[in-house]
């Protein structure tokens, strides 16, 4: 659901494209279900603000964060101009790239839009010349690792005490410690 302008919930599936004002910036809409046709996708222009709260929900280190932020490109989902969606690629060579920090909006989470970021970064990485696109999640992702896996990635590494060594307080989820980072990667 969706606040209307007089504040009454608007079920999106009733909007039509043209009520939703996408910037020249955007690169189109993305995917084929019902809140996708109102989402438009693109980079995060240079002047606008870095969403934050978003990008720390996928990642609690804002110092990892705006570390590798600096080599970065960040593409964000729009839905009328709001930001509800984030991924942010991270290139590791001429062939490799990572998507270092995925995440969507809470209210907008099951809906389908992390599937289609994923979706926008294999079309966007493949266009930008990279041959495969790595992620990492923590052990205890479960939900995470479901998600990348249906998308196509094959976990391939496992970084014995990531989260362990370069975070600086213990983290949980869901009653696990979040020790280690599972690394699965995708040919393109
Ligand atoms: N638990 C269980 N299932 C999940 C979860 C979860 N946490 N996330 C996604 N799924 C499943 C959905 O049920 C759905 O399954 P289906 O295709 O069988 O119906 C499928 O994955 C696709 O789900 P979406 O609705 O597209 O996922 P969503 O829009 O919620 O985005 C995301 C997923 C990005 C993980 C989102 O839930 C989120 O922002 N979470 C908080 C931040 C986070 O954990 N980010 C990832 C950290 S790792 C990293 O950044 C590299």
């Amino acid at each position: 659901m969706f606040a209307g302008d007089d504040g009454s919930p608007v079920d999106l599936r009733r909007r039509r494209a043209c009520d939703f004002p996408f910037s020249s910036r955007d690169r189109g809409y993305v995917g084929g279900n019902s809140l996708s046709q109102f989402l438009a996708s693109g980079q995060l222009g240079k002047s606008e603000e870095i969403p934050y709260a978003l990008l720390l929900g996928a990642d609690p280190s804002k110092e990892l964060v705006e570390k590798y932020l600096k080599s970065s490109e960040i593409y964000v989902a729009r839905l009328a101009n709001e930001i509800i969606g984030v991924y942010v690629l991270y290139p590791i060579n001429s062939e490799k790239a990572e998507i270092k920090n995925i995440a969507v909006e809470e209210k907008f989470q099951g809906k389908g839009v992390g599937k289609l970021l994923l979706e926008d970064a294999f079309k966007l990485a493949k266009a930008k010349g990279y041959k495969q696109l790595i992620i990492g999640t923590g052990n205890s992702s479960v939900g995470q690792l479901y998600l990348y896996q249906k998308a196509g990635f094959e976990m391939t590494e496992i970084r014995w005490n990531f989260f362990i060594d370069n975070y600086p307080d213990p983290l949980y989820e869901d009653g696990i410690q979040v020790k280690h980072m599972i690394v699965l990667s995708k040919q393109l």
